[in-house]
C-alpha cells in the first residue's frame, strides 16, 4: 500500500476506541480484530508504543521497537526526572539493601510485608509533605485507585478534573456511579458542581480529585482556592502529586510546596516512579483513622505485596538527594533543559503547551500527521511518546517529551530540530497525499468517557 492509500486506511483512520467495545460470546476470539489492526500498524512502523530500553534511561540510549528495530539516540521518553536512577549513591544504597534484606517480595503490608526501610520511608514522606501519616502502596496506580475505593461508597460522589489520571478515574468508577468530571482546571465549574450536589444530597460524602501537575498538559491547579471550595461544601480534596513531587517546588515539594499548601490538603497521593528511581506510591493524610482505614479497605495496600525493602531504601535515598542542595541543582538543570526545548520549538513556530516542568507537550493536532511524524522521529533517533486519541482529544494529538537532569540544552535543541522537522515533513505529506481526519471527529470523546 502506498502512503496515499495508507492514509485513508484504518492504519491512520482508526483509534484504540474503535476496538474498545467488542461484542460476541467468545471473550478471547473478539480480541482478534484489534490485534490485526495493531499488527498492521506495528509492521508499518506506525505503532510507537511498547518499546524497550536497552540500558539505563540515560539522555542517550538504545531503544528497540516491538518489531525488533533498534536505534541509538536521544531519550526524551523516560521519566527519570532528576536522573536519580543512575545516581551512584542510589545504586550503592540498592546494593547494600539487597545484601541486608535479600531480594524478596515483602508480602502484604498487613501480613509481615513492612520492613525497616518501608517504615522509615513512611516517616520521611510524611515529613517531606508536612503531613502526619502515610500509607505506602507498591505502585502509584494502587495509591490513587486504593485511596478512592478505600474511602468512597456507592452513595457518595466523586468529582474529578476531566484530565485526571486513569487510576483516579477507574477508582472513582469502581467506588460509585455518582461520578462527574468538570472542565480541566476550572475551579468555577467545580464550585457549581459541588453546589449542585449539595443542593440535593447533604447525607453522603463528596471527593474532589485533581493532580499537582497534569502530565499531558504540564499545567497546575490553584490548590488553595480548590481546597477552600471543598471546605465550603463539605467535600474532601485529593491531590495526586505523581509528576511534581521531587521534581518541582522548594526542596522538591512539588506544587503543594510552591503554593504554600504543605500539610493543608485533605489527602495527597503520589508515585515514586517518576523522580524517586523506583516503583511505588503513597497516600498521606493528617488523620490516623484515615490512614488505618485506607490500609485495610483500599484493596491494593492489603491484597498486593508491599514494596521490596530495596525499593523503599532506594526511594529514601532519592528523597534525601531531592531535599539536598544537589537536588536543587538537578532541578535547575532539568528546568534549563526544559526551557531550551521549549525555546527551540518556539523558534520553529511550535508553542509547547502548559508551564515549564519536566513535561513538554508538543502539540501536533491532526492525528494522521502525528502518527506519521512519530514514525520519522523514531527512525531519526529521538525517543519520545506520542499521545493519541482517546488519551487526549482527537485534535489535541501531541508528543509528550520528558526532560531529565542528565540532558544538556544542546541535546534538547537537537531533539526539537528532529521532532519539529518530522512534524513539518509529515504535515506536508498528509496535505499532498491524503484527506483530513474530519471523518473521525465524530468519535472525539476522551478516554475517561468511553
Ligand atoms: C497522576 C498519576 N498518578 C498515578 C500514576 C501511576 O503511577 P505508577 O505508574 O507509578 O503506578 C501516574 C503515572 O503513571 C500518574 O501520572
Amino acid at each position: 500500500m502506498d502512503l496515499r492509500d495508507q492514509l485513508e486506511s484504518p492504519l491512520f483512520t482508526h483509534f484504540i476506541s474503535n476496538y474498545a467495545q467488542p461484542t460476541g460470546p467468545d471473550l478471547l476470539a473478539r480480541t482478534e480484530e484489534f490485534f490485526e489492526w495493531q499488527e498492521a500498524r506495528r509492521q508499518t512502523g506506525l505503532w510507537p508504543y511498547s518499546r524497550s530500553l536497552e540500558a539505563a534511561p540515560n539522555a542517550e540510549c538504545g531503544v528497540r521497537s516491538e518489531t525488533g528495530q533498534a536505534r541509538l539516540g536521544l531519550n526524551f521518553g523516560s521519566q527519570d526526572y532528576l536522573s536519580l536512577s543512575t545516581h551512584p549513591e542510589v545504586i550503592a544504597t540498592a546494593h547494600r539493601s539487597i545484601e541486608q534484606y535479600g531480594l524478596h517480595s515483602a508480602g502484604s503490608a498487613m501480613l509481615g510485608g513492612n520492613t525497616t526501610p518501608s517504615l522509615m520511608l513512611e516517616k520521611a514522606i510524611a515529613e517531606h509533605l508536612q503531613m502526619e501519616h502515610v500509607a505506602l502502596f507498591s505502585t502509584g496506580w494502587g495509591a490513587g485507585f486504593g485511596t478512592i475505593v478505600g474511602l468512597v461508597r456507592p452513595g457518595d460522589h466523586v468529582v474529578l478534573d476531566a484530565l485526571s489520571h486513569q487510576c483516579l478515574q477507574q477508582g472513582a468508577a469502581a467506588a460509585t456511579q455518582n461520578v462527574s468530571r468538570v472542565p480541566h482546571l476550572s475551579n468555577r465549574a467545580m464550585r457549581r458542581k459541588l453546589q449542585e450536589i449539595r443542593a440535593r444530597d447533604t447525607k453522603n460524602g463528596v471527593l474532589v480529585v485533581t493532580e499537582g501537575l497534569f502530565s499531558m498538559d504540564s499545567d497546575v491547579p490553584r490548590i488553595e482556592e480548590l481546597q477552600g471550595i471543598c471546605r465550603e461544601y463539605g467535600a474532601t480534596l485529593l491531590v495526586d502529586v505523581a509528576h511534581d513531587l521531587g521534581a518541582t517546588g522548594p526542596k522538591g515539594t512539588g506544587s503543594l510546596g510552591a503554593q504554600e499548601m504543605l500539610g493543608k490538603v485533605d489527602l495527597v497521593v503520589g508515585a515514586f516512579s517518576k523522580t524517586f528511581a523506583s516503583n511505588g506510591g503513597f497516600m498521606a493524610t493528617n488523620s490516623p483513622a484515615v490512614r488505618q482505614y485506607v490500609r485495610v479497605m483500599g484493596g491494593p495496600h492489603i491484597f498486593s505485596n508491599a514494596l521490596l525493602p530495596t525499593q523503599a531504601a532506594v526511594v529514601l535515598e532519592s528523597l534525601r538527594i531531592v531535599r539536598s542542595e544537589e537536588g536543587e541543582a538537578l532541578r535547575t538543570k532539568a528546568r534549563e533543559n526544559s526551557t531550551a526545548l521549549r525555546g527551540a520549538f518556539a523558534e520553529r513556530g511550535i508553542e509547547c503547551l502548559g508551564d515549564v516542568s519536566n513535561v513538554v507537550p508538543v502539540p501536533v493536532g491532526d492525528p494522521k500527521v502525528a502518527r506519521l511524524a512519530a514514525k520519522f522521529v523514531f527512525e531519526r533517533g529521538v525517543f519520545t511518546n506520542l499521545v493519541e486519541y482517546p488519551a487526549v482529544r482527537l485534535r489535541e494529538t501531541r508528543f509528550r517529551m520528558q526532560v531529565m537532569a542528565a540532558h544538556t540544552p544542546e541535546q534538547a535543541r537537537q531533539a526539537a530540530e528532529v521532532v519539529a522537522g518530522a512534524i513539518e515533513e509529515a504535515r506536508r505529506l498528509v496535505k499532498t497525499q491524503g484527506r483530513s481526519a474530519r471523518a473521525a471527529l465524530r468519535e472525539d470523546r476522551p478516554l475517561a468517557e468511553l
